[in-house]
Formats: C-alpha cells, structure tokens, sequence
C-alpha cells in the first residue's frame, strides 16, 4: 500500500520524507490554512521534497474555473495531482482534465456510487473519508470495501486512497480492505512504527549485548 502523509507543513514533510517511506501527499485548503504560508510557495517546497504525487485542490466551484485553477496547480511541478470535490462540477473537471493528461485526485467522496462516478470520470485517485463518516457513526471502511468491490468488477484503474484516517487500525484495516493507497495525518504516521514491546526488547537486547563487552564497530 503507498503511503501518503495528510499535510501542507512543508517543513515536517521534509522530515517525514527523509524515512524514505512517503509516497507522496495530500494538501486540502483547510490543511493549507493551518500551515499558514503563501500555497504556491509551499506546493513548491513539498513537491521537491516528495517526488510522488502532491494532490493540490482546486477551490472554484464551477467546472471551468475548476479546470483553469487546476491546469496552473500543474505548472508549480510534474507530480502536482489536481484534486477535485465530488460534486457535478468536480466530476466535469475531473474528466476534461484526465483526457487531457492532468491526474486528478477526486475529494469528498462518502459513498460507493459516488466513487463509481469518479471512476467513470477517469479519475487517478478516489479519496473515501473514512474518519468523517465514523465520525458520523457510519462504518467507513465499509465503503472501501464496497468501492474495492465495485472497482474490480469493472477493472477500473481509479486508485483507492483512504483518506480522514485517524488510527492506526485505520490504516491497518484499510490495507486489508484493498486500499491502493492511504493518507495519513503525521501524528499518525509516527505511531505507525511504535510499539511497546519493541522498545522494551530492544531495551532488554541492549542491556544483553553491553554485557558481553563486545562491539560490532
Ligand atoms: C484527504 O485528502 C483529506 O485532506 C483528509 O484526509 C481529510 O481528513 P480530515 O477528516 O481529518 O479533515
């Protein structure tokens, strides 16, 4: 599963990225506004430091401004995926600009047909909000599965990026779901690789290993 970290903090992304594990990320203008840097700017930033995708998203609301806004995120760099809201515009703009060559990542999806719909659009990513609809007491990882479903029946190419993530179980159960792809927030990602018996195995190995007075280098 590729791993994309959910953030518009260029600095921390760099750092992230020095794991050699991000595959690339996601920004929305709520994440934008939290950062609190010029957007283009900070697009710049990101996409030198993560080579993958860098979804970047468009915030017209008619398809044409949506296009226009989308074909000038594409010029800040070659990886900028344009990231489009899962409305009757978006899906419009999705289209005309995946026919065109642009990636688009489609945002705010919360149901299956709406993901059918995205696909149909020719979108590159699909982006299921998980957190939002357990938030809501729906089961989000439902979704997944059902959009896992629909996708293989058509053999569509439309990547699953499980985006809203709150937990590692998220993570976890996306993965086992069939997601292509997840979006995590960084605190996230740090916890990722943290478990309590690593640090106390590793704690004990090391109380071992001093003992017997040798060195490796
Ligand atoms: C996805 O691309 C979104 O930026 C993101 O995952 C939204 O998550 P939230 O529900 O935590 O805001």
């Amino acid at each position: 599963m590729q791993i994309f970290i959910d953030s518009a903090d260029a600095a921390e992304l760099k750092a992230l990225a020095e794991t050699g594990l991000v595959d690339g990320v996601t920004t929305n203008p709520s994440l934008v506004a939290k950062a609190g840097r010029d957007f283009f700017e900070t697009l710049r930033e990101i996409c030198a430091a993560v080579p993958g995708p860098i979804s970047a998203e468009v915030v017209a609301q008619d398809a044409k401004t949506m296009i226009a806004e989308g074909l000038k995120l594409r010029t800040v760099a070659e990886n900028i995926v344009v990231k489009v809201p899962l409305t009757r515009e978006g899906l419009i703009a999705c289209k005309t600009l995946e026919d065109d060559g642009h990636p688009c990542n489609v945002t705010l999806c919360f149901s299956a047909v709406q993901a059918l719909l995205a696909a149909k659009a020719g979108a590159t990513f699909i982006s299921p909000f998980l957190g939002r609809l357990d938030d809501g007491g729906q089961d989000g990882m439902e979704l997944i599965r059902e959009i896992r479903a629909i996708y293989d029946n058509y053999a569509y190419p439309t990547q699953i990026l499980a985006a809203s993530i709150r937990t590692g179980a998220h993570v976890r159960d996306a993965a086992i779901a069939g997601a292509d792809c997840a979006t995590i927030p960084p605190a996230v990602f740090k916890a990722l690789y943290k478990h309590h018996l690593t640090d106390s195995g590793l704690e004990a190995f090391m109380k071992d290993w001093k003992a017997t007075g040798q060195k490796i280098l």
